[in-house]
């Protein structure tokens, strides 16, 4: 491992899945263990474990641990059991395409191999998250290739080690960019209501030796009007087939400020998190959770008792707004649908 991406979100010991409590940082590292499919739709329900492709690397993990109980199982009783497990899992958290895409592979392979052997889609997710690890390493060189020494960016919500299998996409890119001395600043927003920013990038950045200026949501049209950032980079949870792109609550503002200003405006993601088969990010299903993550804040009443506290959590950045897509494929300027098919086409 890396020097500067000591950490983990996951542990694969063989026989369960290990979970680093995301819900405690930066106060407290406990490790949750998830021994089946039931406790890893809970972890990832919960948000334990989050981040777009972290929960696809934790639901190809239940599903294995699925297919361990169905070992003995008849034909028919396999196929039965894993798909009420894929229905289970893919519950669990909907934006995210990477849950979907990481279930419907497991599921393939198990139908194309001989019922009962579950060690093939333990190599399976295995295999998962070492690709995961690769693309992010290809993306945070490419991503980086894009910023001029001196660059000074802004990233919101958490896109680290914490939500892949390590380095992460944008904070990748921002690692990355680090090490080889092009950054001059590094800006990162709170992430209301659950703090990704401020409780999760600001630790990983932290642990690595990178300064970061942590800001409220609201104060980033303050900086961009200063002069104060270059480049807004950002993950995604779902890009379409037109371009469009869902991510944390706040991307889409951040975006529209971004082009107000003049600024250069970069969404990472892996090629799993490229949902091809939706046509537009309208289509695109937005989690919805409960309204105490608003009202409540560090486990207190926050306001007085509201009739409703709506609480989308990702919203969709259209297409037309991003000015670079760096996946492990490549980079696309101005991403569309033409664009964006032939970059998935191509090999890595
Ligand atoms: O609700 P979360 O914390 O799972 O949302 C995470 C994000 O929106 C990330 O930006 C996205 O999943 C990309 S993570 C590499």
């Amino acid at each position: 491992m890396a020097a500067s991406d000591q950490v983990r979100a996951l542990r694969w010991d063989g026989a369960a899945l290990q979970v680093l409590d995301q819900r405690l940082l930066p106060a407290e590292e406990r490790w949750l263990i998830a021994r089946d499919a039931t406790e890893t739709a809970r972890v990832i329900h919960d948000m334990a474990v989050r981040g777009a492709p972290a929960i696809g690397l934790a639901g190809a993990y239940g599903l294995v641990m699925a297919a361990r109980a169905l070992a003995d199982a008849d034909a028919d009783a396999w196929t039965a059991g894993l798909a009420a497990a894929v229905a289970l899992l893919n519950a669990a958290r909907p934006t995210a395409v990477n849950l979907a895409a990481a279930l419907h592979h497991l599921e393939r392979i198990a139908r194309q191999g001989v019922p009962g052997d579950w060690r093939a889609l333990e190599q399976a997710a295995q295999a998962l998250w070492d690709e995961d690890l690769a693309a992010n390493r290809r993306m945070g060189e490419l991503g980086s290739d894009c910023l001029p020494p001196g660059t000074r960016v802004l990233t919101h919500c958490n896109t680290g080690s914490l939500a892949t299998a390590g380095l992460g996409t944008a904070l990748g890119v921002v690692r990355t960019a680090w090490t080889g001395q092009r950054l001059a600043a590094v800006y990162a927003t709170e992430s209301r209501p659950w703090l990704q920013g401020a409780r999760l990038t600001s630790w990983e950045l932290n642990r690595d030796g990178i300064p970061v200026n942590l800001i409220v949501d609201s104060a980033a049209a303050f900086f961009m009007a200063r002069g104060a950032i270059d480049w807004v980079i950002v993950g995604a949870d779902r890009i379409t087939a037109n371009g469009d792109v869902a991510n944390k609550i706040g991307t889409y503002a951040l975006a529209v400020a971004a082009r107000h200003h003049g600024l250069r405006f970069m969404v990472v993601a892996p090629s799993t998190t490229v949902d091809l088969a939706m046509a537009c990010g309208a289509d695109i299903p937005i989690e919805f959770r409960g309204p105490e993550e608003i009202l409540r804040v560090s486990g207190r009443s926050a306001t007085e008792p509201l009739l409703a506290a709506p609480n989308p959590v990702f919203d969709v950045t259209p297409a037309g707004l991003i000015d670079v897509l760096v996946t492990e494929k490549g980079v696309l300027e101005r991403p569309d649908a033409a664009g964006l098919a032939a970059l998935m086409a191509r090999a890595c």
